[in-house]
């Protein structure tokens, strides 16, 4: 009896270490240790027809060799479960890379600018894209027989198709003081043409000082080339006070393009017209890719044209209904998929919107 344990369990060990998996390890268990025949159970329950001597010896050697046996097989399952896992986890595999989306290079500039303008002191106020005919246009000063509405071709959208409630729906909630005075207003409907057209949207719910961005999306009916698309993205901008003057404006101007650029720009105005503004400017900015003298890309001028500005009409003011003469104040109307276009580069506006996902992804 004696050596027949012996013998099972040099085979048994031996049979151990040949197993690959945690599948065949458990046959071999079943194999010495089911209750039924497990051939290790059986030796063990033959015991009990021994001689009590005989029984105290072989039982001793018996356990001790069930307790072996039984080391060894969680000693082996222990190997089997970690060789799993390595399996499982072989870092030198080459890792799957998830798909990973950014923002788009005119949502990254934005969001850049409006940093550089919350540092300043301005707050962001997001507009409506369907706005009306007034606060596009009329309370700009520029009526409807004005010739300067040619200057921004306009997809007018006719007021009978549309749930009047729109204007009030989006983001930016203007509680007008009279509703109905401007459901009247707001006959016709257009796509905005600019973000100028929350200017008195928003004088009329605030009161000054005013120092305000309005980033957003504006249309035009354009015939589109590389230059011109129906859909842009402008930045528009007011700062309204008491004697704020022309040199606010330009230090403004100044400490703003010399953030965005990282480096210090100097500035000019040439005269411009735009109905909401009088005196009217056009910005120049020294160039600054050749550093102001001359480039492709400033026309060898040393400047280049970035933004459009200006002292705010009083008429402006009036429509906002602040009292005559008390306020000044300057805006400004950033392209602002016109200068991401600077910034790197681009020679054709209408890739931004094209979906291309080759065109995307280099930002
Ligand atoms: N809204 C004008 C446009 O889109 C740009 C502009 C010009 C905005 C002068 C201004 C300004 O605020 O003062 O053409």
């Amino acid at each position: 009896m004696e050596l027949k344990l012996k013998q099972l369990k040099q085979k048994s060990l031996l049979e151990l270490q040949t197993k690959k998996n945690l599948q065949e390890l458990e046959s071999w268990n079943i194999k010495y240790f089911s209750r039924q025949n497990g051939e290790l159970t059986k030796i063990l329950r033959s015991i009990a027809n021994l001689s009590l001597e005989e029984k105290r010896k072989v039982g001793s050697l018996a356990n001790q060799i069930k307790q072996e046996l039984s080391i060894a097989f969680n000693k082996k399952r222990k190997e089997l479960k970690n060789k799993k896992i390595e399996e499982f986890f072989d870092v030198t595999l080459p890792g799957k890379k998830p798909k990973e989306g950014h923002l788009h290079p005119i949502t990254q500039v934005k969001m850049e600018l409006e940093e550089i303008f919350k540092s300043m002191g301005f707050e962001i106020y997001e507009g409506n894209e369907l706005v009306s005919d007034y606060y596009n246009f009329e309370s700009l000063n520029i009526p409807k027989t004005h010739p300067a509405r040619d200057m921004q071709d306009t997809f007018f959208v006719k007021s009978e198709t549309l749930n009047l409630k729109s204007e009030t729906n989006s983001k930016f909630q203007i509680k007008t003081k009279n509703q109905k005075l401007n459901i009247q207003k707001s006959e016709d409907f257009v796509m905005r043409t600019h973000t100028s057209a929350m200017q008195v949207k928003i004088m009329e719910n605030k009161k000054p000082p005013l120092k305000i961005i309005v980033p957003g999306r504006c249309f035009r009916n354009e015939s589109t080339d590389a230059s011109h698309e129906h859909t842009f993205y402008q930045m528009e901008g007011f700062v309204v006070d008491k004697n704020i003057s022309i040199a606010n404006l330009i230090y403004t101007q100044k400490v703003l393009l010399s953030s965005i650029f990282k480096k210090d720009v100097k500035v000019r105005l040439r005269p411009g017209y735009f109905p909401f503004v009088e005196p009217g400017f056009e910005l120049d900015c020294s160039c600054v890719i050749c550093g102001g003298y001359g480039c492709s890309v400033c026309k060898h001028t040393g400047w280049v044209e970035l933004i459009p500005c200006g002292m705010i009409h009083p008429k402006v003011f009036e429509s906002a209904h602040y009292p005559k003469g008390k306020y000044t104040g300057f805006a400004f109307g950033m392209g602002l998929t016109r200068l991401v276009m600077m910034k790197y580069g681009i020679n054709d506006i209408r890739l931004f919107m094209s979906g291309d996902l080759r065109f995307i992804q280099q930002f």
